[in-house]
């Protein structure tokens, strides 16, 4: 029995405007406590049309509204790469403590001293997680963390006098972030294939590799979810040559307390506190993204980086400015606070021995789907996993059943579809990532619906390219919603 299954009857959303009716009213205005002033005709409308509706049916509506939406609160959310986690509630009550909340960031450092604290040990725990000591945490996001560390390494060998370096490696598995970053520093990218077990082309590297390479952009474990099992090679090949390794954090989740980046030969490391520290994504807020390099790479940390005084000349926690070599700003103030508070209190929550077990538990999510669902869907590099499991959907794609099909399938059994079409190496790519917090049963209630959707992809092939049934949009046109979004209500349009 499918306990997510739903029914096949539509949910007809009523728009607010369709409930409207004559004289009915969402409750009293307070009286005007200041003076009246007459507002600027051009500011003022004879004709607006505006919805007359009861309080309570304003709050249903809105409240309906957001049932509908997919959430890591509400629904499975194994979206490959992003790692879509729960976010405990303890975070959010440790940010919004009144002495955090209540905080601005122009208050002197004698009175912000436990904020400026909790900065400075969270720069600590995420160098020490790294293996890279100087941390930044200004940042907003991984893509924000990505450009401070290309940043940083043309910083790094302009500093050395070395102006010959124009290019960046970048895995033509990676995210389209890393050779988006890099072009927007200006550098050109070459692309290095991946070879036939996952990782990076050894020979193709060396073949690039000369004085003209400024780093590489390394993702590991990599996006099809592999360990980069040469990686020692590989950073060994930069260095050796005088360039930089550039590793995108992205996929931390699989790795905490296991193996230190640093250890392996990164340089610079970008983290997504909204992935592996449990913060919350765009959507819930802006993310953060939290950069770290190693210690000879620090002075050219963006400014302010928070430090801590030996000596009495000052507040023990003070906001350091002095910093010649540094890149500058790349963002207002000293990082998103409010996250840098929820991704401490995470790792202050599970301690080293608890991060460990997030990863430890999303390595054997993550390998116990495969293996369930291994001859169900194609596996285009068939080894052990770390934190996601990348398929393929090519043999249902032979039945004509795509893979977006699938991913829309899934909505109706009210899973949230995986990562599709990425990596953009592997054909109709499902990226699964159930991350550490799903319990057996949900892993096996995903199990068995990605089952009974490779067998309809045999049986009623039109079940699923007409998915999903039970939403009030079945298909919108995603590009044009995205690029000409119709975000206002017009009468009889
Ligand atoms: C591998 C990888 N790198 C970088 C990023 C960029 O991170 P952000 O979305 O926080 O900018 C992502 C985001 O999905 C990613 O999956």
């Amino acid at each position: 029995m499918l306990t997510h299954e739903r029914t096949n009857e539509k949910i007809i959303e009523p728009l607010l405007f369709e409930l409207s009716q004559p004289g009915h009213n969402p409750g009293r205005l307070p009286e005007v406590d200041v003076p009246a002033a007459d507002l600027p005709v051009e500011l003022t409308r004879a004709d607006l049309p505006l919805p007359e509706v009861s309080e309570i049916d304003l709050v249903r509506h809105f409240t309906r509204l957001s049932q509908l939406n997919f959430s890591v609160d509400t629904h499975f959310y194994p979206l490959g790469s992003c790692t879509m986690k729960y976010n405990p509630r303890v975070n959010d009550w440790a940010a919004t403590l009144p002495g955090f909340l209540m905080l601005h960031p122009y208050q002197p450092e004698a009175t912000t001293q436990g904020a400026l604290r909790l900065l400075y040990e969270l720069q600590q725990d995420l160098g020490a997680i790294a293996g890279l000591p100087g941390v930044t945490l200004q940042p907003s996001a991984g893509a924000h963390g990505e450009l401070t560390g290309v940043l940083i390494i043309m910083a790094y060998h302009r500093a050395r006098g070395d102006e010959k370096r124009t290019r960046i490696l970048v895995p033509d598995s990676a995210h389209g972030t890393n050779p988006a970053t890099a072009a927007m520093v200006g550098y050109s990218v070459t692309h290095i294939p991946t070879d036939a077990r996952g990782n990076l082309d050894l020979d193709t590297l060396r073949a690039e590799m000369d004085d003209t390479v400024a780093g590489i952009m390394l993702t590991n474990p990599n996006t099809l979810g592999l360990f980069e099992e040469n990686i020692l090679t590989v950073t060994s090949l930069i260095h050796e040559r005088g360039g930089l390794v550039y590793c995108d954090g992205a996929n931390m989740n699989a790795v905490l307390g296991i193996t230190r980046p640093g250890d392996l030969g990164c340089d610079i490391l970008h983290y997504n506190l909204h992935k592996t520290f449990s913060v919350p994504h765009g959507g819930g807020g802006p993310g953060a993204g939290g950069t770290a390099v190693r210690a000879d790479l620090a002075p050219f940390l963006p400014t302010p980086v928070v430090a801590r005084r030996d000596d009495a000349s000052g507040p023990e926690y003070y906001l350091d400015y002095d910093r010649p070599h540094s890149i500058g700003r790349i963002r207002a103030f000293y990082g998103n606070f409010g996250n840098a508070v929820r991704g401490y209190t995470y790792i202050r929550s599970l301690g080293p021995d608890g991060l460990r077990a997030v990863s430890e538990n999303a390595v054997l999510n993550a390998n116990y789907i495969r293996v369930r669902l291994t001859g169900v869907y194609d596996l285009p590099y068939d080894r052990i996993c770390m934190h996601e499991a990348v398929f393929s959907g090519r043999q249902q794609a032979k039945l004509g059943v795509r893979t977006l099909d699938i991913a829309k399938r899934l909505i109706d059994f009210g899973i949230h579809p995986p990562t599709v079409y990425f990596p953009l190496i592997v054909e109709e790519a499902l990226m699964i990532e159930p991350t550490e917090t799903e319990t057996r049963a949900t892993l096996d209630t995903f199990i068995e619906v990605m089952t009974r959707i490779a067998r309809e992809a045999q049986e009623t092939p039109d079940l699923v390219k007409e998915a999903p049934h039970t939403t009030p949009i079945s298909r919108p046109d995603d590009v044009a919603a995205a690029r000409k979004p119709v975000v206002r209500w017009q009468a009889g349009g």
